[in-house]
């Protein structure tokens, strides 16, 4: 028997409608950014995202049905993330996808937006073994999680302070280089030929738990000291910094769990020199990394759609009178 999943996701500043079937196979993932209406305010404003993906919600589901060639009937249900993120943007997916379940009379799944990134492998890779290690790297959250089945999973690291991507972001505004941080610093490393500033590792202590504070607190004391320094070798440096943490840690929890799989995921996953470093120490360790393609790594609702198909399977609907949770942990 298989399934299609129309999936709804407006947990922060993307407005994404995908249909997914059997959880694996994607026949449409339309993602419309709200980046540039954000970026004059140097990060995501709550409200003005809220309204974004009213206005935007409607052209954007008719396109991604339009493209998978679907009719309502067709539908097993309807998923849209529930948290964790901004209420207001949350609740614009959530009463969507609960009014056109109720309007096709198909059965609505909430989803955690979390245990989305972490079933984006599924879908470039259907046949990847668990129980594989995921790192979750984003600008909202950072962890390092046990999956140990599909549905099942243990939290081993998280940070303690500050999420990847909010240090990149906050790190680039510093130095003035515009908003979202992470792809502008990731543009100038690259370039960057050099020696890069060397900043301390935070948390180097065994444990599984990040600390980025203390390094973007680095950066600014750094440049305090040293108010010549070119922006691309503090820009190296950082992403140098925070690549080797990111990686260090990642590995660390692939060994003590002796898993065979790895895997990546969030917006912080998109940066070249976190995907080359992963890859080449899982390939040092025989350990089968995947590396999802970018618009698997940043917010999508395809995710979440592979996701709803295990979740419906697992616990079947999800109740029509359930709202949304900001602080939904995985
Ligand atoms: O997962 P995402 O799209 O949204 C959530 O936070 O949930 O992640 C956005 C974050 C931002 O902080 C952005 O600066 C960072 O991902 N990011 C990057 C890169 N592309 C996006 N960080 C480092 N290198 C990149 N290439
Ligand atoms: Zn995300």
């Amino acid at each position: 028997m298989s399934s299609l999943v129309l999936a709804i996701e407006t947990s922060c500043d993307e407005t994404s409608v995908a249909v997914v079937a059997d959880g694996t196979r994607m026949l449409s993932n339309v993602v419309s950014s709200q980046i540039e209406i954000h970026a004059p305010f140097g990060g995501v404003v709550p409200e003005v995202a809220s309204r974004a993906h009213l206005e935007t919600l409607e052209p954007v589901l008719s396109q991604a049905m339009s493209e998978a060639n679907i009719e309502p009937a067709d539908l097993t249900a309807v998923a849209a993330t529930n948290g964790p993120g901004l209420i207001g943007a949350l609740l614009v997916g959530v009463t969507a996808a609960k009014t056109l379940a109720l309007a096709w009379d198909k059965p609505y799944v909430g989803v955690n937006h979390l245990e989305g990134h972490l079933f984006a492998a599924f879908l470039e890779r259907p046949d990847l073994q668990v129980p594989m290690i995921t790192m979750l790297v984003s600008g909202g959250h950072t962890s390092i999680v046990h999956v140990k089945e599909r549905g099942r999973y243990e939290v081993v690291g998280s940070t303690i302070d500050d999420a990847a991507g909010e240090a990149f972001d906050k790190v680039a505004r510093y130095l003035g280089l515009g908003y979202p941080g992470g792809p502008v610093i990731d543009r100038m490393a690259q370039a960057f030929e050099g020696e890069p500033i060397h900043f301390p590792r935070g948390m180097m202590d065994g444990s599984l738990d990040f600390s980025f504070s203390g390094m973007k607190t680095s950066v600014i004391n750094y440049v305090r000291k040293h108010p010549e320094t070119p922006n691309d070798a503090l820009a190296a440096g950082f992403q140098e910094a925070v690549v080797d943490v990111l990686v260090t840690k990642c590995m660390q929890a692939v060994e003590t769990y002796g898993v065979a799989s790895a895997c990546l995921g969030g917006g912080v996953a998109a940066n070249s020199a976190l995907r080359q470093k992963f890859a080449a120490e899982c390939a040092a360790r025989g350990v089968d990394a995947l590396v999802p393609a970018r618009q698997f790594c940043t917010d999508n609702a395809a995710m979440i759609a592979a996701a709803g198909h295990w979740r419906f399977e697992a616990d079947g609907p999800t109740a029509l009178d359930s709202g949304a949770t900001p602080n939904l942990r995985l």
